[in-house]
């Protein structure tokens, strides 16, 4: 807790400003550094003064809210040992099968895989040791409350980046995600785009619904930020019946398509690559027509999501900061998704 309590103060103390033109977000919080979407990593976040703070949002039984990259509990809690009859069939333990109540007993670490014999190996073996201090999943009300306060206290304006995980997943449950999301986000005053949040989701369906009936309804109009995946990630689904099929991503990555997303999204959130081709050298940096189709349709750009441990620098890059040099400078992105903000916020400061 001590050398927690350092490094926070350290990087309060060294980095100096928000940036205003090119964002920082810190990604699932500082995820590099603790373990994702704990409060813990959204304060260390927070000292490290990005623009946005993001949360990944799923709901539980009990019609809660909470801060979790997965639909799924048992990448990152001892579910599995504390509730061994409460997977489905798939072997996947769903954070909508479990009141927050069960939910807030559940410890938290790095996130892992199973390996052959069932023992957890992490997926960063470099990151915050596994089952180390202890850790809980937040609610997004308690992480927006954090987030507030210490604006509150530290006087910065930091804003936040929910995204609503797996929508068709939740709608397929009987559950309206979206709405809850919102209301939340109205209850704490996030309501127009002069205000800090932008409101990202993989799922255009779901997306076009918040911009053309939710937030309408709901006297709202914050901005969006559409989410592109490759289709065959199954990132998002689409049900008919009892099937689902995935979402077929391909016409968003077409002159047309920028001009389409443009008319429910003030933005979109592509994945690295799909800016920047694999295909690039240093010196020959290859950018993509989809920046280009984006640019020209007027939207925001924020790809995710810039990851300096080992194995995770680009192709064609030799370092972290010569990542951030060619999305920030050359590319020109509006903002990016890290999981170490302070490498971003000193990059910019430089
Ligand atoms: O939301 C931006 C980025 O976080 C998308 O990827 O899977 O980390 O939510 P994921
Ligand atoms: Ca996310």
């Amino acid at each position: 807790m001590k050398k927690l309590l350092h490094i926070v103060l350290l990087t309060l103390l060294t980095s100096t400003s928000l940036h205003a033109e090119q964002l920082v977000i810190a990604h699932r919080g500082a995820s590099g550094y603790l373990p994702e979407h704990t409060l813990a990593a959204k304060a260390l976040a927070y000292a490290m003064k990005p623009d946005y703070i993001e949360q990944d949002v799923v709901m539980t039984k009990d019609d809660h809210l909470v801060v979790l990259h997965d639909h799924y509990l048992d990448r990152v809690t001892d579910v599995a040992e504390r509730f061994p009859d409460r997977a489905r069939q798939d072997g996947r333990f769903y954070a909508i099968d479990f009141t927050l109540a069960e939910i807030k007993t559940l410890r938290v670490t790095e996130g892992f895989n199973l390996d052959e014999q069932g023992q957890a190996v992490a997926v960063f073996p470099s990151r915050f040791p596994m089952w180390h201090a202890d850790f809980t999943i937040p609610t997004l009300a308690e992480e927006i409350e954090l987030i507030q306060g210490l604006n509150h206290t530290l006087g910065y304006d930091i804003g936040i980046y929910p995204e609503i995980k797996a929508p068709w997943f939740h709608r397929h449950e009987g559950k309206d995600i979206s709405k809850a999301v919102l209301n939340t986000l109205k209850n704490y005053g996030y309501q127009t785009k002069k205000d800090k949040v932008y409101l990202q989701s993989f799922d255009p369906i779901e997306l076009k619904r918040i911009h053309d009936q939710l937030l309408p309804n709901m006297n709202m109009d914050i901005r969006l930020v559409q989410l592109i995946a490759h289709t065959d990630w199954n990132e998002t689904m689409v049900y008919q019946g009892q099937t689902a099929t995935p979402y077929d991503y391909q016409w968003m990555f077409s002159e047309d398509g920028m001009k389409k997303v443009a008319q429910y999204a003030d933005g979109i959130g592509p994945w690295m690559p799909m800016l920047v081709d694999n295909s690039s050298t240093k010196s020959n940096i290859v950018i993509n027509p989809l920046m280009h189709y984006a640019r020209d349709a007027g939207l925001e750009v924020h790809p995710y999501t810039f990851r300096a441990d080992p194995g995770r620098i680009a192709p064609w890059a030799e370092s972290f900061d010569d990542m951030l040099e060619v999305f920030y400078h050359q590319v020109k992105v509006d903002g990016l998704f890290t999981d170490f903000p302070d490498k971003a916020v000193k990059f910019l400061d430089r």
